[in-house]
């Protein structure tokens, strides 16, 4: 059996259904931009029936992305496959995914069809799909709970009609391990053909086993598993690919199968995701976490200097986690700092470079040295943006244990400042209320974050915000950075304001 395990993404599709996430179609350009550097085989793009947005990002990716097959998601109907075709033909290798559930319990109160209504439904939706491309995934929904014999001649029939891959997802992540391989070997020795095709399989994480039943299924005969990075996704997630992808190959001797991954771009490509969804990574999070490499205990200590693997079973630098090394101070040039960027696998253009050399500037003013750190945060805060309605130019705050914290600031939209004070309940508040003044949206904070990129009292302040703005139901997220807390407070607001501006235009 060939060893090769496909790694499918759908970080832009089951991901994006995380409560209160919300990509614009520039974020999902970058996502799927570092997603090709990691070298997933399959990029989900979308839902393209969904909503005028997912069409555009399923296009977007479609036409831009080369060497790697763009998925757009459709279910079992002529309408939103032809939607996602129109989506999708601008792909080098585009693949469209069909789903439809089989378990009775769906079909009962879901779908209101009887067996035989589904299998035939299933098989006019690939031989429709069949005309715009050889490659066509069939998903069963909440295969896991469906009844196996019926399963098989499901998978019979999509097989005959031409689905090139046959996932079987856990939709409510209800299996456990044995239980899922014995499904799966049961499957691919029952059903005619299903050697013929690629057996899939997507997990959630409802009961925290996603990652291990997608290994356990890997381990019988799955060449293909579904994912999304950090584990976001519908309801507790998805299988963490990054998990996923580091079982395998640390355990390599165990599983004996190898993926086309770049192990190295792991941890970049779960700081990007985590900070445009504005889904922070929990620090003790496997592989990607803040503690995945850090020993506390005296004796672990020890162990480590004396030997790495005593307790290391994987290295950071496998995962592409770089050292806080202090390399650059105010009096580095700009040749030092192009180095180092591209060191640390950066390429930017002349202007990005530019932009992100004066940031640098301004950050080695403030702080004595600067680490990697610091310019692996400068670099993504300044080559994300979407254009920039609003600017802050200067913040002004009034605060105390005794006086009623008051803001005055200016915004810049384009030639004209724009000028207001607020009062709030603190300087944080009272920022934001001033930036509404201005700006005239009526938001609630649905969520703050406030992370220090390194240690030290100078460290630079990484703040992530949520909004919702009245008379808009999407949720906006904003990052701001800077030594001043309250400056990258309100650089965060006034970044998820742009997005909200962005998205109405
Ligand atoms: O969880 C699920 O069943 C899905 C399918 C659409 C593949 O996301
Ligand atoms: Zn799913």
């Amino acid at each position: 059996m060939n060893n090769r395990v496909h790694i499918f993404d759908t970080t832009l599709r089951d991901g994006e259904q995380s409560p209160g996430v919300s990509l614009n179609l520039n974020e999902k350009l970058q996502i799927a931009r570092q997603l090709a550097r990691l070298g997933v085989d399959i990029i989900e793009a979308g839902f393209p029936l969904t909503s005028p947005g997912d069409f555009a990002a399923v296009q977007a990716v479609a036409k831009e992305i080369r060497g790697i097959t763009v998925a757009g998601l459709a279910r079992a109907n002529v309408k939103d496959i032809d939607c996602a075709w129109e989506a999708l033909k601008g792909a080098e290798q585009g693949r469209i995914h069909i789903f439809l559930a089989t378990s009775d319990i769906h079909l009962k109160y879901k779908l209101r069809m009887n067996r035989e209504q589904v299998i035939e439904a299933a098989v006019a939706a690939i031989k429709h799909a069949k005309k715009y491309t050889s490659d066509v995934e069939f998903s069963a929904e909440d295969a896991s709970r469906s009844d196996l014999e019926y399963l098989c001649k499901v998978f019979g029939e999509v097989i005959k009609a031409g689905a090139t891959v046959i996932n079987i997802p856990d939709t409510v992540g209800y299996t456990t391990p044995e239980e899922y391989a014995k499904f799966i070997r049961a499957i691919i020795e029952k059903t005619p053909g299903m050697d013929t095709v690629t057996t899939s399989v997507h997990c959630h994480d409802d009961l925290g086993l996603a990652v291990a039943n997608s290994l356990a299924a890997v381990g019988v005969g799955a060449r293909q598993v579904e994912g999304a990075i950090n584990g976001i996704g519908e309801r507790a997630g998805n299988a963490a690919l990054e998990e996923v992808i580091m079982g395998l190959h640390t355990r390599k001797d165990h599983y004996g199968l190898t993926t086309g991954i770049n192990t190295q771009e792991i941890y970049r490509t779960s700081r990007l995701v985590s900070s445009l969804t504005g889904m922070p990574v929990q620090p003790n999070k496997s592989v990607v976490g803040k503690n995945a490499f850090a020993h506390e205990s005296g004796i672990h200590q020890d162990g480590v200097l004396k030997e790495r693997t005593t307790y290391e079973i994987m290295n950071p630098e496998q995962v592409g986690i770089i050292a806080n090394n202090l390399v650059l101070g105010k009096h580095s040039g700009r040749h030092a700092f192009k180095e180092r960027l591209s060191e640390l696998g950066y390429s930017l253009n002349e202007e990005e470079l530019n932009l992100a050399f004066s940031r640098f500037k301004v950050l080695a003013d403030k702080k004595k040295e600067i680490a990697d750190q610091d310019l692996q945060a400068i670099v993504e805060d300044e080559i994300k943006h979407i254009p920039d309605t609003y600017v802050l130019e200067y913040l002004h705050i009034s605060t105390g244990t005794s006086v009623v914290p008051t803001a005055t600031l200016g915004l810049r939209v384009g030639e004209e400042l724009k000028e207001e004070a607020a009062c709030g309940d603190g300087p944080v508040d009272a920022i934001y209320k001033t930036v509404d003044k201005i700006t005239g949206f009526s938001c609630t904070l649905v969520n703050y974050a406030l992370n220090a990129i390194t240690g030290g009292k100078d460290a630079l302040g990484d703040v992530t915000v949520k909004l919702q703005c009245e008379g808009n139901e999407k949720t906006y997220t904003g990052r701001g950075l800077s030594t001043d807390i309250l400056e990258a407070s309100a650089k965060a607001y006034v970044n998820a304001v742009n997005k909200l501006i962005y998205d109405q235009k």
